[in-house]
């Protein structure tokens, strides 16, 4: 066989973003000269790696990519994994869904339901079947003091929640997301304003998803914090999302306010004790072998510290200590620098590592700005997250 053979030529090009001066993140590609209607194993493999490389990728040119394709893409991107959604079907997601079923209209595209749209807005009289829908998609609901009426009017808005895709109960995270423009809101730039007494703010185009890379974070840390991280875990509560289904976040979108209104284990009614998800704090990446500190808070019902593999761990269930923890770490990554919003044109689908970047979306004025439609896919990983350490299965 010809090294040729082993090795093809790559048939598509990636071209890392050129940022300006002023930015600090380490991420971030755009993918041209590809057809995802007819991609190639070789040039699945290589996407796949390239996403895992570059975390967050753009791909150029996919206005006729079809649903039924795009879910097949997904499939092939993790193929020993269950066909279906990270999410389950429809109905598992209205019923145990909490706060992220609860606050927006998610359907899946007819003949290819684990495609979801999702967006803002009227969708046309017969999107890919379903016709004449008018979503609620976006919002600023999830905050506990949102943006006033008019300031949102004239564009001035949050991160809607700071997150990964991950159900954190009976499945593991997909390791990409995948995001396609279909429809794009069109207007000025809104403001992004953190709210948070630091007088932080940036400026974006509307209807785009920002995100922050977690191995970018974990470089942040002092060698004692990697330490400690590097050997602790986390667990999460049982249907987290429903456990937090009242709860809302601080104004920067990222974490939750304390307000002691997460429901009790009673509340959410059956679980099974099985489906816990336990990961540790810090996930490698595998196929540059980086460490992200990949925690999603909010989730997070109990805290596992420990700085070597020898050490009884300190168990920390108190919502508010955990919180606190992982706001002083994760929020020095929260600042204009260190995200990108890349900048989709309708046709593009972006593509993230769900292991090593945090996203959120950013709502809009529906009015100035017109309707918002984008078809997501993600499939619960046949491998879930690995950690520098093995952790105990069950504490
Ligand atoms: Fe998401």
């Amino acid at each position: 066989m010809s090294p040729a053979a082993l090795t093809p030529e790559p048939s598509f090009q990636v071209q890392p973003i050129i940022k300006p001066k002023d930015q600090k993140f380490d991420f971030g590609a755009l993918v041209e000269g590809l057809d995802l209607n007819i991609i190639s194993n070789d040039d699945v493999k290589r996407l796949k790696e390239t996403i895992w490389t570059h975390k967050v990728i753009v791909v150029k040119g996919q206005k006729e990519l079809s649903p039924e394709k795009h879910w097949e893409l997904v499939t092939r991107f993790d193929p020993d994994a269950t066909q279906v959604h990270s999410h389950g079907n429809l109905a598992t997601f209205q019923k145990k869904g909490g706060v992220l079923s609860k606050a927006r209209d998610v359907y899946g595209i007819p003949g290819a339901e684990n495609v979801r749209l999702i967006g803002k807005g009227y969708q046309g009289d017969d999107h890919y079947g379903l016709k004449n829908l008018n979503i609620s998609g976006l919002s600023n609901n999830f905050h506990a003091e949102p943006p006033n009426d008019k300031d949102f009017e004239e564009g001035i808005t949050r991160f809607q929640r700071w997150h990964i895709d991950a159900p954190l109960y009976a499945r593991d995270p997909a390791w990409f997301t995948t995001l396609r423009a279909i429809k794009l809101p069109a207007g000025p730039d809104v403001e992004i304003r953190w709210d948070d007494g630091s007088g932080l703010s940036m400026k974006t185009p509307p209807g785009l998803t920002a995100f922050f890379s977690t191995s970018q974070l974990y470089k942040l840390l002092s060698t004692e914090e990697q330490q400690l991280v590097n050997h602790s875990w986390v667990e999460y509560a049982p249907h987290p999302y429903m456990w937090i289904e009242n709860c809302k976040a601080p104004s920067t979108g990222l974490g939750l306010k304390n307000e002691g209104k997460e429901h009790t284990m009673e509340e959410l009614g059956d679980y099974d004790e099985k489906d816990i998800k336990r990961y540790p704090c810090v996930w490698i990446n595998p196929v540059t072998g980086e460490k992200a500190f990949q925690v999603h808070g909010l989730g997070v019902r109990k805290l596992f510290l420990r700085s070597s593999v020898d050490e009884q761990p300190e168990v920390v269930e108190d919502v508010v200590a955990i919180r606190a923890f992982m706001h002083k770490i994760q929020s020095r990554i929260l600042r204009p620098e260190y995200i990108w919003l890349p900048e989709v044109e309708e046709g593009d689908i972006v593509m993230w590592d769900n292991y090593g970047t945090f996203h959120s979306a950013v709502d809009y004025p529906l009015e100035n700005y017109g309707p918002r439609t984008m078809h997501q896919a993600n499939i619960g990983a046949s491998k879930g997250p690995v950690g520098p350490v093995p952790i105990p299965s069950v504490c």
